[in-house]
């Protein structure tokens, strides 16, 4: 497999701490200012990217804040420099023409450094409270397949004319298309047959939900040999870091975001019943205890800093590219992060390694 430079990106807190809602060390804030400070702050620390999660409601509990995932993004390109900024879109929420020409804006703000990533929707109030409906599973990846077949070629700058079951497009181009290259990334986030059929057909990125190496391995196993035209496809991974000095202090703060999430149990129960049982991101993520969303811990990034380092180059040498990560107190820990973890992994991509993945 082709081997592409390790690239690091964080989550935008859109809706706040992403392993625990209740935490002493990091107060509930999903506004604007933080993720404004937050993503500069990254992008001067070296991380490559960021990815903004779309949820129009909380997912967690309506009544907290929410950043929006567009107007938000457009903001960042324009006061960003070097970072890729990623923006999540729910296909229902937005006609294809539309998001399509929004896209293409914000790669003309942020000189060439915007992607999408496509989600088909897990939390049902979200539409269906909005009189928009949630279609069942498949059929929500039918409406996401059609609606990308569009978008994608918009992106291109093609003239399109489409007539299929969902959308009706007569001769539509958009311009100005990118200046920088043929057209924004598409990543697609998602784990069912559809979403990988989805991602082997229309993507350029897969997003793999945070799980341990083997389980990575056959996912990217199954999607690269699909049939496909056009370059081949790329991979990401979500995961929550936990890195410290040693093992032991890593596990004890793993151990203690475990407890804090734990006072989350009642939102939870809500989001559980919010959410569509057939996603199988849920079921990935119930495998094993875990902070973090997405998979979080699961993807095995706890430890030493050697130990996570080590870690990263295992799941590289599997064909992940672009780790998408999550802390928690999340600045202090991403400035640990890139103090501590990312030069052992540049160190150890200099010299020849041992043995990557040899820890369990
Ligand atoms: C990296 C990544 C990012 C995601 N971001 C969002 C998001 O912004 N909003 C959302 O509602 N769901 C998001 N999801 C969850 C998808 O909506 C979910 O995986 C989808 O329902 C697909 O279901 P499936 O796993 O059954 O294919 C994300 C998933 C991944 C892997």
């Amino acid at each position: 497999m082709l081997s592409h430079a390790i690239r690091f990106g964080i989550w935008a807190l859109v809706h706040g701490n992403r392993a625990a809602l209740q935490d002493p060390d990091e107060p509930y804030d999903a506004s604007f200012a933080r993720n404004r400070a937050l993503i500069l702050e990254a992008e001067s620390l070296g991380y490559d990217s960021t990815l903004v999660a779309q949820h129009t409601i909380n997912p967690h509990d309506e009544r907290l804040d929410q950043l929006e995932a567009w107007t938000a993004s457009a903001a960042l390109a324009a006061l960003t420099s070097r970072i890729e900024i990623i923006t999540a879109i729910k296909p229902y929420l937005y006609h294809p023409v539309v998001l399509a020409k929004m896209a293409l804006q914000i790669e003309e703000i942020s000189g060439g450094r915007f992607a999408i990533n496509l989600v088909n929707a897990w939390n049902r109030p979200e539409l269906e409270r909005a009189g928009i409906g949630f279609a069942e599973h498949d059929e929500r990846y039918a409406y996401g397949e059609e609606w990308l077949s569009v978008v994608r070629r918009l992106l291109a700058g093609e003239r399109v004319t489409h007539a299929g079951r969902h959308f009706n497009v007569q001769e539509y181009e958009l311009r100005p298309t990118s200046r920088f290259r043929a057209r924004p990334r598409i990543y697609v986030g998602g784990e069912s047959a559809p979403a990988r059929q989805l991602v082997a057909d229309q993507g350029d990125v897969w997003f793999i939900n945070g799980q341990p190496l083997d389980d990575v391995k056959s996912l990217i196993d199954d999607v690269s040999g699909r049939p496909r035209s056009g370059a081949p496809l790329r991979f990401g991974l979500s995961a929550f870091v936990v890195a410290r000095e040693t093992d032991a202090e890593a596990e004890e703060a793993h151990r203690h975001l475990l407890e804090l999430a734990a006072k989350d149990a009642p939102l939870k129960a809500i989001q559980t019943a919010n959410t569509d049982p057939k996603v199988v991101m849920m079921q990935t993520m119930a495998k094993s205890p875990r902070v973090g969303t997405n998979g979080g811990t699961a993807a095995g990034l706890v430890g030493s800093y050697d130990r996570v380092a080590e870690r990263i180059l295992a799941f590289h040498a599997l064909g992940i590219e672009t780790f998408m990560l999550q802390f928690q107190p999340f600045e202090r820990e991403m400035r640990r992060f890139a103090a501590e973890v990312m030069p052992r992994v540049r160190a150890r991509q200099a010299t020849p390694r041992r043995k990557a993945g040899g820890h369990g």
